[in-house]
């Protein structure tokens, strides 16, 4: 969801909407019945033994478990299985407003600049057409000999605009790691301002249970099969340039790693707070938000976040984020094109934290990205709006977007048990923020290591269940400047 991208190009505002839609994510019900692969133990439960003599049967389970275990890597000579992590390199579009990697699709394999989104859980790329904007690079399924189409449309609404096309499946690289057979949508319809030259499309890293096409996502496979990453985790640290008045459409926009944390871009330990509920967005509780030193009473809406680094803001109940403009003085709610939004005196230092569990370490947002955007001399947009519609309880109340993100080193853990941690940036990463370093070029690696994503994608793809009724879900928040 919310893929909130934000055009700053420095002199004109103009903020045109912010719409939520209202449906209910698709089935919350059947979420848990598809979140994983069958578990390794069933086929050996089912076996029947017949009167066949214990020790017989015992050999049997032996040499079951060794050819499982050696298949999913999990035996004692697992060392030898090949597991890894690997990193992507970032690229920060239009002074923060939205971060994208490299993913390599198809054979020959062409590599795709696509926003990494733990708001959301379908991948998909532009495909050639006439509504998709002159200079896209566009996946030409014609040519990747490894693309199978699958007779199925794929649709996304997005609060300002949708896209539209084909569900297919191909080999996809991203970060060291291959999934064959990978599910994704092939958009031959995308509505004005939806793409921007650079960006091919979405790549959604949130879990399978809110995925529109219902296919496993690329990171989901990995996870899924023990073995694949030296951890489930993946990690994030985003760069900043909002408050570089040099900053030119691309800058350097960070490291994403899949399978490990790197250590040279945070300092102390990763605090750590369990997802809250069924994984299906990456929520967490909001314990507090402190303005200018003072907390904001959370009690006057819900407190699930979606920690999303597809979204550009943070967006909250509309009461709570009113009380916390009331604690800056001179701030006033915006009207026509700003509604939702607050305006607030450029000159005041807005300082503001935030903290997610209940001895969770309160994490500041600098001013600066609090500061959205100067209206005039003394007349600025602040970063935190009022998410509107009716949202249904099934909704995340809160959407942290890279607001917050580019204060933090964050790491998305996908088991034992679900988590989102937080640690405080290095040096090393702080000096990324650097207008003179050079912008990420898609690169190919080999892949270590090559999964085939589990069947129950496939099944789910050729069932007959119409995709836009599965579609409810998509609850897309499209802002732009
Ligand atoms: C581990 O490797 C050794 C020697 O390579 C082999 O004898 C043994 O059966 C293996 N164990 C498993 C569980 O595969
Ligand atoms: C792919 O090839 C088919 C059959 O030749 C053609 O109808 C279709 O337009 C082509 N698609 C693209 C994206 O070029
Ligand atoms: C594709 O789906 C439509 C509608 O479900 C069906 O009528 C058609 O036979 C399918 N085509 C193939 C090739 O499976
Ligand atoms: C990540 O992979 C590198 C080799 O590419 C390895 O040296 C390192 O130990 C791995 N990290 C973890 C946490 O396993
Ligand atoms: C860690 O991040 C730094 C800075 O982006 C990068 O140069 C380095 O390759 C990364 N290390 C690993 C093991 O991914
Ligand atoms: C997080 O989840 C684990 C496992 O379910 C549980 O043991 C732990 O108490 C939870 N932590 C918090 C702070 O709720
Ligand atoms: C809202 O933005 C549009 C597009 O830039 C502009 O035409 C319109 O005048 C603006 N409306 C207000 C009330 O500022
Ligand atoms: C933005 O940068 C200017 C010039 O460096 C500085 O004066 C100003 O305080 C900065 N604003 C914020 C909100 O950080
Ligand atoms: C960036 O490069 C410009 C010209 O190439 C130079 O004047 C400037 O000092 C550099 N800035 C930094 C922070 O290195």
């Amino acid at each position: 969801m919310l893929v909130c991208r934000l055009w700053v190009p420095l002199a004109v505002l103009c903020i045109l909407e912010v719409v939520c839609a209202a449906s209910l994510p698709k089935s919350t019900a059947s979420s848990t019945a598809r979140q994983h692969s069958p578990r390794l133990s069933i086929p050996l439960l089912r076996h029947s033994y017949g009167r066949r003599d214990i020790s017989e049967a015992e050999s049997w389970l032996v040499s079951s478990r060794l050819a499982l275990e050696a298949k999913y890597g999990l035996g004692s000579n697992s060392s030898k299985q090949k597991r890894a992590n690997g990193s992507n390199l970032l690229t920060n579009h239009n002074a923060d407003s939205s971060y994208s990697g490299y993913i390599s699709v198809g054979t020959p394999p062409i590599s795709y600049s696509v926003i990494l989104d733990t708001g959301s859980s379908d991948l998909w790329l532009a495909a050639p057409g006439d509504t998709v904007p002159v200079g896209t690079s566009v996946f030409d399924s014609n040519r990747s000999s490894s693309f199978v189409p699958l007779n199925q449309s794929f649709s996304i609404s997005y609060g300002s605009g949708s896209a539209g096309g084909i569900l297919g499946r191909d080999i996809v690289r991203f970060s060291g790691f291959e999934v064959q057979d990978q599910v994704f949508g092939v958009v031959s319809e995308v509505t004005s301002k939806l793409l921007s030259g650079q960006i091919s499309g979405v790549f959604g890293l949130a879990f399978q249970s809110i995925a529109t096409s219902g296919a496993v996502p690329f990171w989901q496979s990995l996870v899924d099969q023990p073995g694949i990453l030296d951890e489930p985790v993946m990690t994030f640290h985003l760069t900043r340039f909002t408050n570089s008045s040099h900053a030119r459409s691309v800058q350097p926009g960070g490291t994403f790693t899949l399978g490990a944390l790197n250590h040279t871009l945070f300092t102390g330990d990763i605090d750590y707070q369990n997802v809250s509920g069924t994984p299906s967005y990456w929520n967490l509780g909001v314990a507090s938000v402190t303005v200018q030193g003072s907390p904001i009473d959370l009690s006057l809406g819900g407190t699930v976040a979606a920690v999303d680094t597809g979204t550009t803001l943070v967006g909250g109940p509309a009461n709570v984020i009113s009380e916390l403009y009331q604690s800056i003085p001179g701030s006033s709610a915006g009207t026509g094109n700003l509604t939702g939004y607050y305006t607030y005196p450029c000159a005041t230092e807005v300082s503001v934290s935030m903290s997610f569990g209940i001895n969770d370490k309160a994490w500041p947002i600098s001013p600066t990205d609090f500061q959205l955007v100067q209206l005039t001399d003394d007349t600025c947009v602040g970063a935190f709006f009022e998410l509107q519609g009716s949202r249904s309880s099934s909704y995340p109340s809160w959407v942290i977007g890279d607001t917050f993100l580019k204060n933090v080193y964050t790491v998305f853990r996908a088991s034992n048990p679900p988590a989102i941690g937080f640690g405080q940036l290095s040096n090393i990463a702080l000096a990324q923020n650097d207008l003179n370093s050079s912008v990420p070029t898609p690169t190919f690696i080999l892949p270590q290591v090559t999964v085939t994503a589990p069947i129950s994608a496939a099944h789910r793809v050729s069932s007959n269940i119409p995709l836009y009724a599965l579609f409810g879900g998509a609850t897309l928040l499209y802002l732009f400047l």
